[in-house]
Formats: C-alpha cells, sequence, structure tokens
C-alpha cells in the first residue's frame, strides 16, 4: 500500500480553490471562443486529465462531447519522458470537421503532445487547439503550441489532481510537491 499522502507531501503548490477558480476561467474563455462552433469535442488524454475534463466541462457553457485517448510516453520505471509515444487505446468517433480541444493535466517534455497533434491533425478536424492544466516549460524539448495553460509551474515533482505517483493519489483535490529523498519509480520528477 502507499503511504498516505501527508507522509510524501512536502507542500501544495496549487490548491483546491485556486484550480477551481483558474478552471472556471478557463471554461468562460472556452464558452467565449466556440461560441459559434457547431461541433466542439473535448479529447482527454488518460488518465491524468480526467479529473480536470471533468470539472472543466462542467464550465462549459456550448454544447460538447467528450471522448478519450489513452498514450504511453513512459515506459515502465522510467522517470522521464522517453520520446517513444504509443496508442493504447485510440478514440471512439471520427473527428472530421469537428472543432478538437485536447485536454491535458500537465505537458512536460511535449513529446505526447507532439504526437498526438501530428496523429489526431491527419483526421481533418475543422480545428485543433490544447488545454493543459499545468505547463512545465522549463522541460520542454519538442515546441507544441498551447492554446490555453491553467498554471505554469516550476521542474517540481507534482503529483494530485488526475497526477499519480505509481497510479495512487490521483483523487487529491490539489497539485501537490513531493518531498526529496522519496523513492519513487516514475514520471514528473
Ligand atoms: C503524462 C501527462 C502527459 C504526459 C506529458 O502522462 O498526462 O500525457 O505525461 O509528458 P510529456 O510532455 O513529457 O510527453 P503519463 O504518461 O504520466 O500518463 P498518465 O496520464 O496516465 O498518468
Amino acid at each position: 500500500m502507499p503511504p498516505p499522502y501527508q507522509d510524501i507531501l512536502d507542500h501544495i503548490l496549487i490548491d483546491s480553490e485556486r484550480l477551481q477558480r483558474r478552471i472556471a476561467e478557463i471554461g468562460n474563455e472556452i464558452s467565449e471562443d466556440y461560441r459559434d462552433a457547431h461541433s466542439l469535442v473535448m479529447i482527454g488524454i488518460l488518465k491524468g486529465s480526467t479529473l480536470f475534463l471533468a470539472d472543466l466541462m462542467r464550465q462549459i457553457r456550448v454544447p460538447h462531447m467528450i471522448d478519450f485517448l489513452a498514450i504511453s510516453s513512459y515506459g515502465s520505471g522510467a522517470r522521464a519522458s522517453s520520446g517513444v509515444v504509443r496508442i493504447l487505446m485510440d478514440l471512439r468517433a471520427p473527428i472530421e470537421g469537428q472543432h478538437v480541444l485536447i485536454v491535458e493535466d500537465i505537458i512536460d517534455s511535449g513529446y505526447t503532445l507532439d504526437y498526438v497533434l501530428r496523429l489526431l491533425s491527419t483526421q481533418q478536424p475543422a480545428s485543433l487547439s490544447i488545454c493543459t492544466l499545468l505547463d512545465k516549460a522549463d522541460r520542454r524539448e519538442v515546441e507544441v503550441p498551447i492554446k490555453y495553460v491553467g498554471f505554469q509551474i516550476p521542474n517540481a515533482f507534482v503529483f494530485g489532481y488526475g497526477l499519480d505517483i505509481d497510479e495512487y493519489y490521483r483523487n487529491l483535490p490539489f497539485i501537490g510537491v513531493v518531498k526529496d529523498g522519496v523513492n519513487l519509480t516514475q514520471e514528473h520528477e
């Protein structure tokens, strides 16, 4: 069993109120920007985006659909992106002619989103944009165009609100920074 989060939490980086306030702002922006779009589909990249997508869509006042892509960008046990990306689960429905908004929890090296953008752009969407809750810009290795950003964050090992440590702690309502020296086996150092 994983330890209780209090044992590994150094400090809370973004608390629940701040997260929800910013998500409401982004929801407003998206509602404005897509008010004349005939068909909006928000695509969550599993699994990290689940909480963000669920909260964001409740703040969006234009009709929209959701779909999901599961992508693997980290080899088992790797602590940083390998640049090797593959699809674990494809979209349920075609996106041709749809306005597509990709929803991510975090962009780090950029490899995942670069791959997803290239993949989806071959499917003739009416438009294709990215919304990410967190942007760790210092770590970028490949540039990706981001339309909506919740928060720029420093290069710290973060977890909670969808982001996991060994698949746990995704349920926490805040973004936390892991204590130095905690023995972790994967991602987001
Ligand atoms: C995370 C995150 C992004 C990706 C970002 O997913 O959700 O998809 O890494 O990293 P990059 O910019 O370096 O490619 P992860 O592979 O940890 O899977 P998960 O969402 O299922 O936790």
